[in-house]
């Protein structure tokens, strides 16, 4: 086997099922989850209507890069959103089937490990070749734990970048060393964040893009909660880029999906956008790893993506949770509106000694609610874990088991 495989930490849930095994949920309350972060509110009817209709399609084999309707599609809805001239369909846009495998492979695609050339001189002995220093990938911390396993499977080293409340949970890019930046061949922004929510701005972008272009990284912006925000629309690093007259989007790539904008996380549904010199071979790669959009849920893609309609519908649905824990909560927690995306990032009360894995034991064994302690989002660096001491909410269920889930607290926190 890969001997990396053994060095892939548990997903978070594994680790809240390990840290729950021997408690009991309050068994006068039924469960409210709030951990995992799974839409909850309806699927729009019209989009399984056509996945429906188009069931006997399933008969044929998907080509790889989808089809020319839904690249077509998707190229508008970006151009409209993002404020771009023009997208090629055939050159700069491939769907997927959900962000994660694309983050994933995306990874094993473009890392390279350069070797440097050793000569007699040097070793000795005939000319050889040895590995370079590993080649570096930037990722936030806390962070969508993919991104650390993508770079472990490619053989690639993950370098953390706390984002706390000193840098308003973006983390602190200025802070990053050069001869980290010599290394990197890949950066990870998540923005509208998980979990912090935190969104990027302009300013960020052209810092990030200069850094880019010195560097010659490549940057992955993870943007798959970009449509659940609650005044302004979030800035895209395409968006920034066709700003700054970038419009070949050298080395940069965007990924959205259906998931959370459309609550359909079942359909598997997004893309991948951007540089056309980075999406075509990996089109290549992606023609190997067989991961093909069958037919049926590529019409039901075409007819999410074209309508806004239900995602204003459920942008106001966050909304609404949001406020309600605002003003139910916001004097008991110390609750931090996110700019975007549908978590709250909460610092753990002292009266649980602060202690994330404390908090998230008494809300399920007193309460039967499921929430995520931060720790298991993170990685502890220079002796610090940016993630303990909070805990991840999603705003994921009804509005009236909101109600109910903020009642419990409120008990619990008045106890
Ligand atoms: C930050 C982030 N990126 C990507 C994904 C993957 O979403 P999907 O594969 O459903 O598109 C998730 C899912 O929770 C996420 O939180």
């Amino acid at each position: 086997m890969n001997h990396n495989l053994t060095t892939l930490h548990p997903y978070p849930f594994a680790k809240m099922a390990t840290l729950l095994a021997n408690s009991t949920p309050a068994h006068n309350h039924s469960e409210i989850k709030l951990g995992i972060g799974e839409p909850k509110h309806e699927p729009p009817a019209f989009v399984l209507d056509v996945l429906r209709e188009n069931l006997d399609k399933i008969g044929q084999y998907p080509t790889t890069n989808g089809l020319f309707e839904l690249r077509q599609t998707i190229a508008h809805w970006l151009e409209k959103r993002f404020f771009l001239n023009h997208l090629d369909p055939h050159s700069q846009i491939l769907p997927v089937m959900g962000t994660r495998e694309a983050i994933f492979s995306l990874v094993q695609a473009v890392v390279d490990h350069p070797q440097t050339e050793l000569s007699e001189a040097t070793t000795n002995q005939p000319a050889s070749t040895k590995p370079a220093q590993p080649p570096i990938i930037v990722m936030p911390n806390p962070f969508y734990q993919i991104y650390e396993g993508a770079a472990i499977l490619a053989q690639a080293t993950p370098y953390f970048m706390p984002c706390t409340i000193d840098n308003d949970f973006k983390g602190n890019y200025r802070a990053v060393p050069k001869d980290v930046w010599t290394r990197t061949q890949l950066l990870f922004v998540c923005s509208p964040n998980n979990p912090t929510g935190s969104v990027m701005t302009m300013d960020d972008w052209e810092y990030l893009l200069r850094l880019s272009d010195q560097y010659s990284f490549i940057i992955a912006s993870d943007e798959c909660y970009s449509e659940l925000y609650f005044d302004s629309a979030p800035i895209g690093l395409l968006q920034a880029c066709a700003a700054l007259g970038r419009h070949d989007f050298k080395n940069c790539v965007v990924f959205h999906s259906l998931s959370k904008r459309s609550n359909l996380p079942g359909l598997r549904s997004g893309f991948v956008a951007g540089d056309a010199n980075i999406l075509q071979p990996y089109l290549q790669y992606r023609t190997y790893q067989g991961c093909a959009m069958p037919i049926p849920h590529q019409l039901a893609s075409i007819a999410a993506w074209e309508d806004e309609k239900h995602v204003a519908h459920n942008r106001a649905l966050y909304q609404e949770k949001f406020a309600l824990w605002m003003s139910e909560l916001g004097e008991l927690l110390d609750l931090r509106m996110p700019e975007a995306g549908f978590y709250f990032w909460i610092k753990v009360p002292e009266q649980f000694k602060g202690d994330d894995e404390i908090f998230v034991k008494a809300l399920y064994e007193q309460a039967n609610i499921h929430a995520l302690a931060g720790r298991y989002l993170s990685r502890e660096v220079n002796g610090e874990n940016p993630g303990q001491g909070y805990v991840r909410i999603a705003l994921v269920a009804s509005v009236d088991e909101s109600r109910e889930a903020i009642s419990r607290i409120r008990k619990l926190l008045n106890a």
